[in-house]
């Protein structure tokens, strides 16, 4: 009998293991009502009877490591266990937290649909551009300071391929592609050499529209600007237009509206003069049709492009452009009510 003690004594010293599984297996064996130890206590009453207290104390004590080694592996082990864990079917189940659009999706889906409204249709080009597209196609002479209005991202295996710029660049793909006349709406992202700030990024966002037909005016340049704005920044919105130089159209100029936080009155988002600069435009250079095969005698156009960033900083009263691509849910998440749309 000592012998029997011994050796499980033995076995349970050299017992290891950490996973739930094996130690209760463990348990079963040694300690369950079936197990080594209760066999032994069965045995007992065989025991000669003055062996009984030296057998009976070895026994007891066997007993207590076992149960202590046991104890000891179970907490160790922890929630180790190679069986998958039981489903609980009556825990609550987890939340299904809804996505939102990007406020610069929200943005652009709006601008996308007010000029949808007017006719125009969408469009969309390469962001990888050769220097046809982004810059001479569109009247920018070769080595003119011009070029400098935009701090280029060049690929560096060839000096001719850059990161657009501008959207601009989607114009002449469409005066390339699309027969007259011609009403896109295109949205993109752009590239610029600049420095990070509150007010810039080297990436940002785009869209730009063209009109080309025959007998297209500055008065219809003006008329689509203003409803424009009316539909995006509301019905009282007032538009201004200052001369201003892009090489791409001629007159060219700057659009601004009414401040929509003060109503023009002025505050610290306008600087104090009621009026808030949204976007570039102009008739298309009649150069720029030229070089894209389109007769200048018989037809006009104009364009118009503005930056989404600064339109959503404006509806978002957002002070900071760095917001849109940090991706931080709680910034994101304020925007779960302006809709999917
Ligand atoms: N491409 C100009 C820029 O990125 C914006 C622009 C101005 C676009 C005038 C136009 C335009 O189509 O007519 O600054």
């Amino acid at each position: 009998m000592l012998e029997k003690i011994e050796q499980i004594q033995a076995e349970i010293d050299n017992f290891r293991s950490a996973l739930r599984e094996e130690i209760e297996q463990f348990r079963v064996k040694h300690l369950s009502k079936k197990g080594t130890i209760a066999a032994l206590f069965d045995d007992f009453k065989n025991v000669p009877v003055e062996r009984k207290k030296a057998v009976g104390q070895a026994l007891n004590d066997l007993k207590t490591k076992a149960l202590e080694r046991v104890n000891e592996l179970k907490e160790r082990a922890g929630a180790t266990t190679t069986t998958a864990p039981r489903l609980d079917m009556t825990l609550p189940g987890d939340p299904l937290t809804l996505g939102s659009r990007h406020p610069l999706s929200l943005v652009k889906n709006e601008i996308l649909a007010i000029f949808t409204r007017m006719g125009f249709s969408i469009s969309e080009g390469p962001e990888i551009e050769d220097d046809w597209h982004n810059f001479s196609a569109l009247n920018f002479p070769e080595e003119h300071p011009a070029r400098d209005m935009q701090d280029t991202f060049f690929i560096r295996r060839s000096p001719d391929i850059v990161l657009h710029t501008h959207t601009s660049s989607t114009q002449v793909r469409d005066m390339e592609t699309h027969p007259l006349p011609i009403r896109l709406v295109t949205p993109g992202r752009v590239f610029r050499n600049e420095a990070i700030s509150a007010r810039a990024h080297c990436i940002f966002h785009q869209v730009e529209a063209l009109y080309i037909d025959k007998d297209v005016s500055f008065a219809d340049l003006r008329q689509t600007l203003d409803y424009f704005a009316k539909e995006f920044f509301g019905a009282n919105t007032r538009v201004r237009l200052r001369p201003s130089f892009f090489p791409f159209t001629e007159p060219s100029a700057e659009m601004d509206v009414s401040c929509s936080l003060c109503g023009g009155r002025g505050c610290n988002v306008c600087k104090g003069t009621g009026w808030l600069e949204i976007m570039g435009c102009g008739m298309v250079d009649p150069n720029v049709l030229e070089l894209n095969g389109i007769d200048k005698d018989v037809y006009t156009g104009f364009a118009l492009g503005m930056g989404i960033e600064r339109v959503a900083m404006l509806r978002y009263g957002i002070r900071d452009l760095r917001l849109f691509f940090e991706n931080d849910v709680r910034f994101l998440e304020q925007f779960a009510a302006a809709g999917i749309c």
